[in-house]
């Protein structure tokens, strides 16, 4: 069994499955970041934490052949997998990096991207200062961050909970708390980064299961795979079987189920 411990690592073993389990799950949720960046053609944009480029695809899409992309990820999977997935893009570059410490020159993107991330960073405040020196004047930074969930994945993840350390660094238990716990928290964020016309769009995300088993599925395929890896493996067994029992009351008639999330959209803008 691979080790718990930190959040790359868990991302290096999951990036062979993210987003690849047949869930409408991380598109949807950087589709609206995407959509509120407005990204024009030619623009350079980045996108910091890019995984397997739910928002770098679209990101680079929107900017065209002319413009510049570039994604940044500290797992060297998710790097090698994306660089790959996206080479039929030339403007597209795909770097490993540090979400705390972004080495891209200061002052020269007009949009900066980071969707899912910022709750994983042992300092929020921080790396918001530095994304923020990473925009042109006028350049737009938005990041993707939980809103309310429905309460049925909370009923999901309680059965990880006698397992979990308090510290586990997982957006289920991290994204919740001090900046993340609101709208304000997060707008708070940028203004205090320096950044104008601060504002925050909201929008629910319908995750769509065909089955519990699907569930399942879907939990090892993402950074919650690091509630697994704190689960003795003698114990796996259980806990699925308490999740199917769970999810398996939700089933419609074909045995599906959805389970809805809002997600928080916290934008502004660079002066200039
Ligand atoms: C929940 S995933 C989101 C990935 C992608 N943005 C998406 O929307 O599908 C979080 C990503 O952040 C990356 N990550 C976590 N900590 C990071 C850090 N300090 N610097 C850069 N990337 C980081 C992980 O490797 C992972 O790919």
């Amino acid at each position: 069994m691979a080790k718990p411990g930190g959040v790359v690592g868990v991302f290096d073993r999951v990036a062979d499955t993210y987003d690849t389990v047949d869930v409408p799950w991380f598109g949807p949720i950087a589709a609206g970041l995407v959509d509120e960046l407005r990204v024009q053609p030619g623009e350079r944009v980045l996108d910091i934490g890019c995984g397997r480029g739910a928002a770098l695809r679209p990101l680079a899409l929107a900017t065209g052949p002319r413009g510049r992309a570039v994604g940044f990820d500290l797992s060297p999977r998710m790097v090698e997998l994306t660089a790959r997935d996206l080479a039929d893009l030339p403007q597209v570059t795909v770097e490993l990096g540090d979400a705390s410490a972004p080495q891209q020159p200061a002052g020269t993107f007009d949009a900066v991207a980071s969707s899912l991330v910022l709750f994983f960073l042992p300092e929020p405040g921080a790396a918001v200062r530095a994304w923020s020196a990473l925009l042109a004047p006028r350049g737009r930074l938005g990041v993707a961050t939980f809103g309310e969930q429905d309460e049925r994945w909370r009923s999901v993840d309680e059965l990880f909970t006698p397992h979990l350390p308090p510290a586990l660094a997982d957006a289920r238990t991290t994204g919740t708390r001090g900046p993340f716990a609101s709208d304000e928290g997060m707008e708070r964020l940028l203004v205090d980064a320096g950044l104008d016309d601060v504002r925050t769009v909201r929008r629910t995300v319908e995750a769509v299961f065909r089955s519990a088993e699907h569930l399942v599925t879907f939990t090892w395929s993402h950074g919650q795979r690091a509630m697994w890896e704190h689960v003795p493996p003698d114990q796996h067994e259980e806990v699925r079987q308490a999740i199917l029992t769970r999810a398996g009351s939700w089933a419609d008639a074909t045995g599906g189920f959805a389970l809805s999330q809002v997600v928080r959209y916290s934008l502004g803008v660079r002066g200039g």
